[in-house]
């Protein structure tokens, strides 16, 4: 974002700015238009960018909607970690489709990705888990993410219970604990414009080709 644009902003009291959609050539793939988008949402200053909401939906056909963090992406996916003993985790074994959804408001802009998962290498979890700060790593073990708790007390004795387990030991990665990939089949860029006359950019990538076209706002 430039100086004027976060000056405007400011100035419109955070309705934001509506930036144009880029130039596209037929060779633009949405993982190149994705990177464009994040890089200007982590330069508008906007709190933690990575920030998405992941909906999933079980056998019970009840969609779910929670925040989770984007740690990695690339050709192959998008990934996220959380605890394979969680509901969301108990969703996609049920349903392994998933929507994705990023929102940042200042940029007036929204990205829906939709797709099927799978989950990360050991070693890739193991890479993840261990750069993390040991406080979250003991968090991990703690949690039973997801379980109704039994007592205020649980979750501060189970802390209690792995710092002393692994006292002068290095952290290992738990069984129940590592990464999703979402491999992208349809991707969703959306623009804010003025009179709701908004841009959505859509690229269906199913069947082994890509369609590029334009939905009313
Ligand atoms: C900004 C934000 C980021 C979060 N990041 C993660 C994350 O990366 N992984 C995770 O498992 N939960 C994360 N959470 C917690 C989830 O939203 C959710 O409460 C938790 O994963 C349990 O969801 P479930 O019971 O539907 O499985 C985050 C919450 C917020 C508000």
């Amino acid at each position: 974002m430039t100086f004027l644009e976060k000056l405007r902003c400011l100035f419109t009291f955070g309705q934001g700015v509506a930036l144009p959609m880029p130039e596209l050539d037929e060779d633009t793939t949405p993982l190149e238009l994705f990177t464009k988008w994040f890089n200007e949402a982590n330069q508008s200053g906007v709190l933690l960018p990575e920030a998405m909401s992941i909906s999933t939906c079980g056998a019970d056909g009840q969609p779910r909607s929670r925040m989770v963090l984007l740690k990695e992406f690339d050709e192959q996916g998008f990934v996220f970690y959380t605890n394979y003993s969680s509901d969301k985790h108990q969703q996609l074994t049920e349903n392994a489709k998933i929507s994705i959804l990023f929102h940042w408001g200042v940029l007036q802009r929204q990205i829906r990705i939709e797709g099927s998962i799978e989950h990360t290498s050991k070693s890739q979890s193991e890479k993840y888990f261990h750069s993390r700060d040991r406080g979250s790593q003991i968090g991990a073990w703690a949690s039973h993410q997801s379980q109704v708790m039994t007592s205020d007390d649980e979750l501060k004795e189970n802390v209690k219970h792995f710092t002393e387990k692994f006292k002068g030991k290095d952290v290992p990665l738990p069984d129940f604990w590592g990464g999703i990939r979402v491999i992208p089949h349809y991707f969703e860029f959306w623009q804010g414009r003025a009179s709701r006359l908004h841009d959505r950019l859509c690229f269906d990538l199913k069947n082994n080709e890509t369609k590029i076209f334009k939905r009313h706002p």
